[in-house]
Parts: structure tokens; C-alpha cells; sequence
């Protein structure tokens, strides 16, 4: 299937790697595990975001847009990626960030000032409920504004991730392999409902497993309700029309922790291991919540040693500068505040 007839602006260098992670698996003494690398889609330190953005940003200058406004925590790799996007196709960014300015930006946040963004402090919210009135405030100014939903989670986005299933299957196609399993971090949901949409548009027969970041209270069943509506409204974009229930959706909510962007010592130690194995970066928020469920799965025989896995690597690498004092000994969370 193509999608070529949807607006898109080329944001990332595509397709990202996929390679194995042979010292990990030795350690492990488990299955093959394989790293799709999109850590390394190219913009301003990369990320998933930026497969999204392509369609977001393709869809704001199809529409004659030359604001965009987003929403995120205040290490949202989300707002980075979409600062650097706009940058690129020379848009005004407004981000509205969950916290209160710190006293020295650093990690995305240092980095979406160098970007160009405007910062509004949203306190406790951080998933955008105050987007709306920073719209109709620049809308007032005569901006045209085109309002990216928190995660750019929507139909427009989660497109990205449906190309991306394609990319990936035409790798594996290439390298005569065969995956079981995929795993990855899932939060706003539309890097997992694009690929399980993507599995269904170009044939992907193993398992996706998301590993939730996020606080239980938005647990099963409302998040695998809103994974459901956001691949039919997806699905429906592309034209594919495939019918999708709650079931297409495997979600593990057993690794979240102390909820979403406090680092804990599983996370800790599958940032460590990695990086020390593989010579890999993970991120305290996303990644490494993954990789530490992947890594605690492989060490309870729940993945068998036949499997052939692959970590899907969303990025975050920035964030690491954020949880300096947390890697190195005590707990940060996601705002900065030592506990
Ligand atoms: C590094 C990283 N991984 C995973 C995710 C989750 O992706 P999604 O929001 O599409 O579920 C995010 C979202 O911000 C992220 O920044």
C-alpha cells in the first residue's frame, strides 16, 4: 500500500537501523534481541516523534499554518522534536509544558530554547489542558495556528508509525528474519496504534507489546479504548478501512513504577547495562522502562531462548542530562526535583 498522496515533510533520516544486540543476549543467555534504531531519526537528537511529525507538519503547511502549538512534561522529548520540526519548516513553536520553569534549563528543555520555542508553564497539567486557551490567545494575535495534540497522538501522527511498520518489514524482507516479538515504550499511543495499523496494512504477524510509562490510573481498559479509536480514525485516514478492537492491543502495565518519570532502580540498571554491553543510550523515562521490562521478561523465561525479539528504540536521549543526580545514586523526577 502507499501513502504517498498524504501531505508529509521530510523530517528524518530514514529507514533508521535495525541490528542486533549480540552482547545482550549473551548476557541474558536468552532470545536474539534485535534494535530498530529510531534514536536515531536525525532531528535535533532524534526520536519516535519525528516519524509523526512528518505528517503533522506536512498537514499545518497543507493547511496554511505558520504557528504550531504542543504539549508536554517539561522533559518532553515530544516538544524538542516538534520545536526542531518547526524550525525546520519555519513555523513559530509554542510549547505548553507541565511544571515551573527550573532555575537552569537542561536536557529538551535547554534544547527547545535553542530551537527557537516559547515556553508556557502549565503547572500540574502536562498533557496540554491548557492549549486551547494559548491557541485562541495567539489566534487573536492573527496567527494561524495549528494545534499538535500532546504526544501528536492523533490520525496525522500515528501515520508515521503505520510508514514505519512498512520500513520495517521491507528490512526484515531483506534479512530473510523473522520477528516474534516487538517491544516498546507506549505513553500517548500513537506509536502503537500506528504499528499495530501498519501490521495489518503490510502483513506483520508477530506480537507488539507495549510497555506503559504511565501511571496506572489511565490503565486498561480506557487506554486500550483510546489505542482502538486512534487506529480506526488512522486506519481510516490511510484508506486501509481495517477494523480493529481492544484485543489488537497487548499493553503491560506491570513496569510503571512509581508512575510516569520517576526513575527507579530497574530503570536504572537497564540504562547501565546497556550502556555499558552495548555502548547504547536508553532514557529514564521511556526506554529504559522498556528495555528494563524486556530484560526482567528474559530473566523469567517468560521470552524462550527460540524467540527472535526486537526492542524498538524510541529515543529520549536527552532527558538523560535531566536525571543526572538520579543515575548517579538518588531518585529524580521527570520536573527536576530530588526526592
Ligand atoms: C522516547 C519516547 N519513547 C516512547 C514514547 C511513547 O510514544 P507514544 O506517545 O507514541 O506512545 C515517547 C513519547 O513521548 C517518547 O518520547
Amino acid at each position: 500500500m502507499t501513502l504517498d498522496h498524504l501531505p508529509r515533510f521530510p523530517l528524518a533520516s530514514l529507514p533508521t537501523p535495525v541490528h542486533p544486540l549480540e552482547r545482550l543476549s549473551l548476557l541474558l543467555g536468552g532470545p536474539l534481541v534485535l534494535v530498530k534504531r529510531d534514536d536515531l531519526t536525525g532531528l535535533a537528537l532524534g526520536g519516535n516523534k519525528t516519524r509523526k511529525l512528518e505528517f503533522l507538519i506536512g498537514d499545518a503547511l497543507a493547511g496554511g499554518a505558520d504557528t504550531v502549538i504542543t504539549a508536554g512534561a517539561t522533559q518532553s522529548n515530544h516538544c524538542r522534536q516538534t520545536a526542531a520540526a518547526a524550525a525546520r519548516a519555519g513555523l513559530q513553536c509554542h510549547l505548553v509544558l507541565g511544571g515551573s520553569p527550573p532555575e537552569a534549563p537542561t536536557g529538551n528543555l535547554l534544547l527547545d530554547g535553542l530551537l527557537g520555542a516559547s515556553v508556557h508553564w502549565a503547572g500540574p497539567d502536562r498533557r496540554g489542558e491548557t492549549m486551547t486557551d494559548v491557541a485562541v490567545e495567539l489566534r487573536g494575535r492573527g496567527r494561524k495556528v495549528y494545534v499538535i495534540p500532546y504526544g501528536g497522538s492523533n490520525e496525522v501522527g500515528a501515520t508515521g508509525y503505520v510508514v514505519a511498520m512498512g520500513e520495517f518489514c521491507r528490512q526484515m524482507a531483506e534479512r530473510e528474519q523473522t520477528v516474534d516479538l516487538i517491544v516498546f515504550a507506549t505513553s500517548s499511543g500513537g506509536t502503537q496504534a500506528g504499528l499495530v495499523v501498519g501490521a495489518r496494512a503490510f502483513g506483520f504477524s508477530g506480537q507488539i507489546l507495549g510497555i506503559s510509562v504511565d501511571k496506572v490510573e489511565r490503565g486498561a481498559p480506557t487506554y486500550e479504548r483510546e489505542l482502538t479509536a486512534l487506529a480506526a480514525a488512522t486506519s481510516e485516514r490511510i484508506g486501509l478501512g481495517a477494523r480493529h478492537g481492544e484485543d489488537d492491543f497487548w499493553v503491560d502495565y506491570d513496569y510503571v513504577g512509581d508512575g510516569y518519570g520517576i526513575l527507579m532502580e530497574r530503570e536504572r540498571d537497564a540504562i547501565g547495562l546497556m550502556a555499558r554491553t552495548e555502548g547504547m543510550l536508553l532514557d529514564p523515562v521511556y526506554t529504559g522502562k522498556a528495555m528494563g521490562a524486556l530484560m526482567d521478561m528474559i530473566r523469567r523465561g517468560l521470552i524462550g531462548p527460540s524467540k527472535t525479539v526486537l526492542f524498538w528504540h524510541t529515543g529520549g536521549g536527552p532527558a538523560l542530562f535531566a536525571y543526572a543526580e538520579g543515575l548517579t545514586g538518588g531518585i529524580t523526577r521527570h520536573n527536576g526535583a530530588r526526592t
